[in-house]
């Protein structure tokens, strides 16, 4: 199914709406720094903000919203539901604790953060782990009964689109069997060494949108906001694509381990083809 680019700058998600193709990240922002880096990138023309409930700093991407001060429709937010709430009933009141601390009535796309559900303590424990250090995972993660949660916050009006994130394609497969309103996106690792082509033939045989993260590197250094901003004024030859195409190593060279260890593997949903035990 083709992608629609629409005006060059979006793409069309398989539910009508419209996503910016170019966003700013909030992983590992602290308040300060994040909220004036959002200001500068919206100042820059970026009209999409990746955050999380996990990431701890949705209260910095909503003052940064407030500061800028320009029109709530002519942005796109995505937040996520972290992996403690992936059960229990728990997708509602997550979003509900996202948009009071994003101070928004409606994110533009909420994502489901990863396949692996993990215990819940409470609320400010994302990454419960055990006395032995191991993540404490809930062995019950549902994704059907999980998806009729997310369907439910949509048409409740708090989220207008829905995805996944860090989903491979069997776990896709197995929610578009059963879906009525079926995942318009999937965040995931992607790169020119781990190019995921199993996905991104997925992708183009359903219209689902893949958004990448750790594109151009490795994470936890300085953004480049201005430099990036022009990202969608030029384009690479096909001679060049054909060239990077040879580049991709696979499994091999997924960099975000936190998929591979500390309890991850022992889930049953765990996404990762060969983990390391
Ligand atoms: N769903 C998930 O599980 C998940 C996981 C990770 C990230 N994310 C999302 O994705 C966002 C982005 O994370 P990320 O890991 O992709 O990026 P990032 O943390 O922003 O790191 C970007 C990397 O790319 C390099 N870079 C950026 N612009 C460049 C340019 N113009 N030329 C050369 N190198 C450049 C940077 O190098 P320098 O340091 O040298 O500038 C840095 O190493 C996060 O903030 C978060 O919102 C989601």
């Amino acid at each position: 199914m083709a992608r629609t680019i629409v005006n060059g700058t979006h793409v069309k998600l398989n539910d009508g709406h419209l996503m910016p193709l170019l966003g700013i990240g909030c992983w590992q922002g602290e308040h300060k720094p994040m909220s004036e880096a959002i200001v500068l990138a919206l100042n820059n023309g970026y009209r999409l903000i990746d955050t999380a409930y996990s990431y701890m700093n949705e209260e910095a991407v909503g003052e940064a919203i407030r500061r800028w001060g320009g029109d709530r429709k002519d942005i796109f937010v995505t937040t996520k539901l972290p992996t403690i709430a992936l059960g229990g009933g728990r997708v509602e009141p997550f979003l509900r604790k996202s948009l009071k601390k994003l101070g928004l009535d409606y994110v533009d796309l909420y994502l489901i953060h990863a396949p692996v559900g993990l215990q819940y303590v409470d609320d400010e424990t994302v990454f419960p782990f055990d006395k032995d250090g191991k993540l404490m995972v809930d062995y019950s993660t549902n994704h059907v009964a999980l998806w009729r949660e997310m369907e439910a916050v949509r048409e409740a009006g708090l989220a207008r689109s829905i995805g996944v994130s860090n989903f491979s394609t069997a776990q896709l497969r197995r929610l578009f069997a059963v879906a009525k309103v079926p995942p318009a996106v999937n965040q995931l690792e992607m790169h020119v060494e781990f190019q995921q082509t199993e996905m991104q033939a997925y992708s183009r045989e359903t219209g689902l949108v893949l958004t990448s993260y750790g594109t151009l590197g490795s994470p936890g250094r300085r953004a480049r906001i201005q430099e990036n901003s022009q990202v969608l004024d030029w384009s690479l030859s096909e001679e060049a694509m054909a060239a990077l195409r040879t580049l991709d190593r696979g499994e091999e060279a997924r960099s975000f381990n936190f998929l591979k260890n500390r309890g991850f593997e022992l889930h049953p949903e765990c996404p990762v083809n060969r983990p390391v035990l």
